[in-house]
């Protein structure tokens, strides 16, 4: 399906479910004039547990959804789908696509002096060797130790990412990494952002971390750019968030993700 693209066309992002809004967050602030739609597939969160071929599946839906908005292109702030959803998204849908993977390695490639690069995520985002097969794939040296932090999405959304408890869990995970010189830790995890003081406290002061909604907002601006299809709007964009399903906690937890209140949240079926 082939749809005309035009600079007034919102920008459709999607999770499995609140963590893409760290993503959207970073969006807004590198694209202010342009409008967004987001979609968390709330009825099928964690993807992190998931098998390839149900996150594809879910996948598949969501971009039959937003093909209804015209959309112009689509950012997949998922890691997990992003790591087995996106080339398969790439070959069925003509419509320009960013996953959160290929902007991150990029960037860390361009910035480590060390050569060894960290990456964490969650388990299968982590065993499906995504991030390592990237860099592989860019003709890439550096040595890359990924890790995953399977406890940090509960701890984030109980609220908890600046406690006591969360710092003895980072310390654990992150122990192979303080030990290994890294100097770039890519934060493989739409929710990891919010734990990202955390993190950063239990590392060497030299390590830099590297936000996923910050390298795709880049890629996204510049691909906007180049492609004349940037919003002409000079008074700021709209924000519409769709879930397939509506948990008790969305409004609250999303707020939190997001920086600032979720309004203008409605309930719909993928199926
Ligand atoms: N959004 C997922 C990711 O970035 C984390 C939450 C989940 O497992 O669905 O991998």
């Amino acid at each position: 399906m082939i749809i005309k693209q035009t600079p007034n066309s919102p920008i459709g992002v999607f999770d499995s479910g609140l963590g893409g809004l760290t993503v959207l967050k970073s969006l807004e602030k590198i694209l202010p004039n342009e409008s967004f739609i987001y979609l968390g597939d709330t009825a099928n969160v964690p993807y992190g547990t998931k098998s390839a071929e149900m996150v594809i599946l879910y996948s598949d839906l969501i971009m039959n959804f937003f093909l209804k908005y015209e959309i112009k292109a689509v950012v997949i702030a998922c890691n997990r789908a992003s790591a087995v959803a996106f080339q398969h998204l790439k070959k069925i849908y003509d419509i320009p696509l960013f996953d959160v993977i290929t902007p991150s390695v990029e960037y860390s490639m361009k910035i480590t002096k060390t050569q060894k690069i960290g990456v964490i995520g969650t388990y299968s985002t982590i065993q499906s060797n995504a991030y390592k097969h990237m860099f592989r794939d860019m003709g890439d040296v550096c040595s890359v130790l990924e890790i995953s932090c399977p406890l940090f999405v509960p701890i984030i959304e109980e609220g908890w990412a600046d406690t006591s408890i969360a710092r003895e869990i980072a310390c654990i995970y992150l122990q192979e990494l303080q030990e290994k010189n890294i100097d770039t830790l890519i934060l493989g995890c739409t929710h990891y952002p919010i734990m990202a003081n955390i993190i950063q406290s239990v590392l060497p002061v030299h390590v830099q971390l590297i936000f996923s909604g910050e390298t795709v907002g880049q890629k996204l601006y510049h691909y906007l750019n180049e492609h004349k299809l940037v919003s002409t709007s000079t008074s700021g964009g709209y924000v519409k968030f769709y879930v397939s399903d509506f948990p008790q906690k969305f409004i609250e937890l999303g707020g939190r993700f997001f920086g600032r209140k979720l309004i203008d949240v409605t309930h719909i079926s993928l199926l």
